[in-house]
């Protein structure tokens, strides 16, 4: 098998309690986690609130040091890195966040929010070559050209998100993790924003850690789900496979608490919500 893109190792992720003071331990909320995601691959990450998807994920993109375990992105330690040899990687690994009113600088025009990493990470040389490759990404996710002179309170929660993920592939990445991205979103957004993501991930080989409460959004855009429960993975596997026959009753559980008794793999192809 090729190498994986990203691999974890053990992790165990934990948040010092500031109000304690230092002397209390650290108590671990990812609990020895081991993963690896292969280059392309669409990987969905799922269980309740409170199961650590997020901290796993912020790990998995060097924003968190683990207790302990490693991670390495394409053969190299991401743990440990200072920023400078950080910052190739970081333009590598991108992150779409759930909330884009709070993620996009609410003072900075869309322009000037999706050319500035371009020149930060040197991708584009010119602000004029910043530019064009800001306003063809915007066309790519399906934006008018006119949003670039918008604030992000000027545009709909829809469009914001789509310049959220302009903002994750602009700097080409390998790898983006993608964290409750649909949640604030109506259904017919949703299952816009999703056909977007998974034609993206094709075209660019991209690989994807999905994180989400929502099953059925996992199984339209997944190759692959993960299941945490409480700091822990209870079950992993391709997801044809854990959906039709979870093995951990927790997954069983997570099934069964979702509107429709089985999700449904084709509803992103459904004709009532391509519309
Ligand atoms: N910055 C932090 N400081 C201290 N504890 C934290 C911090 N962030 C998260 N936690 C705790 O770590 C645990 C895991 O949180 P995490 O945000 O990773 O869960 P999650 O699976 O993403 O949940 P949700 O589905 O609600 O987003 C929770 O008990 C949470 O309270
Ligand atoms: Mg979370």
């Amino acid at each position: 098998m090729a190498e994986p893109l990203l691999s974890a190792q053990n992790l165990v992720i934990g948040y010092r309690r500031a109000a304690f003071g230092a002397s209390q331990p650290i108590v671990p909320v990812v609990k020895g986690v081991s993963l690896s995601i292969a280059r392309g691959e669409v990987v969905g990450i799922v269980g309740e609130s409170g199961s650590g998807k997020t901290t796993l994920g912020r790990a998995l993109l060097g924003l968190i040091a683990p207790m302990s375990g490693s991670i390495a992105f394409d053969g190299t330690p991401v743990s440990g890195l200072d920023e400078q040899r950080m910052r190739p990687l970081r333009r590598r690994m991108q992150m779409i966040f759930q909330d884009p009113m709070s993620s996009l600088n609410p003072r900075h025009r869309i322009r000037r929010i999706l050319t500035a990493p371009l020149l930060l990470h040197k991708v584009a040389r010119t602000m004029r070559e910043a530019d064009q490759q800001a306003a063809m990404t915007l066309e790519r996710v399906g934006l008018p050209p006119g949003v670039l002179t918008r604030y992000p309170h000027e545009i709909s929660g829809g469009q914001r998100q789509r310049v959220g993920i302009a903002r994750a592939i602009m700097l080409k990445p390998d790898f983006v993790l993608a964290d409750e991205i649909v949640s604030g979103l109506d259904v017919s957004t949703q299952a816009q924003v999703l056909r977007l993501i998974g034609a993206l991930t094709r075209e660019m080989g991209l690989a994807m850690a999905f994180i989400s409460h929502d099953l059925s959004v996992i199984r339209a855009i997944c190759d692959r789900v993960i299941v945490m429960r409480q700091g822990e993975i209870v079950e992993e596997g391709a997801c044809d496979v854990v959906f039709d026959a979870p093995r951990a009753a927790y997954t069983r559980s997570l099934i069964d608490a979702i509107p429709l008794p089985v999700p449904d793999s084709t509803w992103l192809t459904r004709v009532d919500v391509a519309a």
